[in-house]
């Protein structure tokens, strides 16, 4: 967590840095070459997000368990109140996408406590990420960019990346099973890459994170998908807060033995320990556009003493690329 300002030209430069010179980290795509491949299938960056493009601001607070305080040492889990910027989005590369598409939807979160720690974290409605790796997502990209002779991807070349790459077809064929979310208040938030808790008692423990609604799960049915106009979650949402609270309980999963701890496109076993570590509250949804999610990234730092980067490389591309990303539609 860091205690000073998180400006942009500083984490950007910090983190590049840090991705250049690390030893023994894996080779992997820098970070301007990720951005730089989200803009080669979308156009370049201007004021929106490459990833989760259309999205809509709240801010509530988040409270851990003495569960949370167990696991992690983290100032965040010290069971006060620490207020949140809160972003629920919709997996779309365009702002103006539908809320009632095959794709994720998301939930990301500035912790921010008393004492001025800041955590980020940036979740989604599905528990399997779409790429094994940082490669294999700057690969997937640059396998759909856009003819210049057709304005259309190579059907050919995306082929050919699919049939190398399976495992950037599971979490189409899990969302392709699982209808999307009835509300940005009805689907869990799986956090997806695994973390290093360091607890109270000094032990470091592998686990994954979920966002549980404690409103229960409700999914869209097909004619929903079909009628709903394209922009229905946020007013939705407004209604849900306006009347009563909207809640979601923070869930550690633990990994158990031969759990694969570096690739996010393979799910643990549901029958992993789990332990309830916080309550999230959304308290306030924006009115409208824009609100304090907007000019922030929720930048996937390892800077917390007991919420540590795993061996996952997508960990470290995450930390630069949302950092080039917000520094370049800020521009
Ligand atoms: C190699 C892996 C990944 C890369 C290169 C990548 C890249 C990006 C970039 C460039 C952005 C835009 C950031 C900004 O402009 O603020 C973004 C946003 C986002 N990503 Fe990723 N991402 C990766 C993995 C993941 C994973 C595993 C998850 C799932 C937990 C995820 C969830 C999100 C979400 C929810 C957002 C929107 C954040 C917001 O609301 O501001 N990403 N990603």
């Amino acid at each position: 967590m860091s205690r000073r300002p998180l400006t942009v030209a500083l984490a950007a430069a910090a983190l590049t840095a840090l991705l250049t010179t690390a030893p023994g980290a894996q080779a992997q795509p820098s970070p301007e070459a990720i951005v730089d491949a989200f803009e080669g299938v979308l156009g370049p960056i201007r004021s929106h997000r490459p990833s989760h493009a259309k999205g809509t601001c709240a801010a509530g607070h988040f409270t851990a368990t003495p569960e949370g305080a167990r696991f992690s040492v983290a100032p965040v889990f010290d069971g006060q109140r620490v207020p949140t910027v809160i972003r629920f989005g919709v997996g779309v590369g365009n702002p103006a996408g539908p809320d009632t598409g095959r794709t994720t939807r998301s939930l990301s979160i500035r912790f921010e406590t008393a004492a001025g720690d800041i955590w980020d974290m940036a979740n989604i409605s599905a528990p399997i990420f779409g790429s094994p790796t940082p490669q294999v997502m700057v690969d997937g990209l640059l396998a759909r960019r856009r003819d210049p002779a057709t304005g259309q991807p190579n059907a050919e070349r995306v082929a050919a990346f699919v049939a190398a790459n399976p495992a950037t077809t599971l979490q189409g064929r899990w969302l392709a099973a699982s209808n999307p979310p009835a509300s940005w208040a009805s689907t869990p938030y799986w956090g997806v890459n695994a973390f290093r808790f360091r607890g109270a008692d000094g032990e470091v423990r592998h686990a994954r994170w979920v966002f549980e609604p404690r409103a229960g799960v409700q999914r869209l049915t097909d004619e929903q998908m079909r009628t709903l106009p394209a922009n229905f979650l946020a007013d939705e949402l407004r209604r849900r807060v306006g009347t009563g609270p909207v809640e979601f309980d923070m869930v550690l999963q633990f990994a158990g033995p031969g759990d694969d701890l570096v690739n996010p496109t393979v799910a643990w076993p549901d029958d992993r320990p789990r332990a309830t570590v916080g309550r999230l509250t959304v308290a306030e949804v924006a009115p409208g556009p824009g609100g304090a999610c907007d000019p922030i990234s929720f930048l996937i730092l390892d800077q917390a003493p007991g919420i540590e980067f795993s061996d996952d490389p997508t960990l470290q591309a995450r930390a630069g690329a949302y950092a080039v990303s917000l520094s370049r539609r800020l521009q």
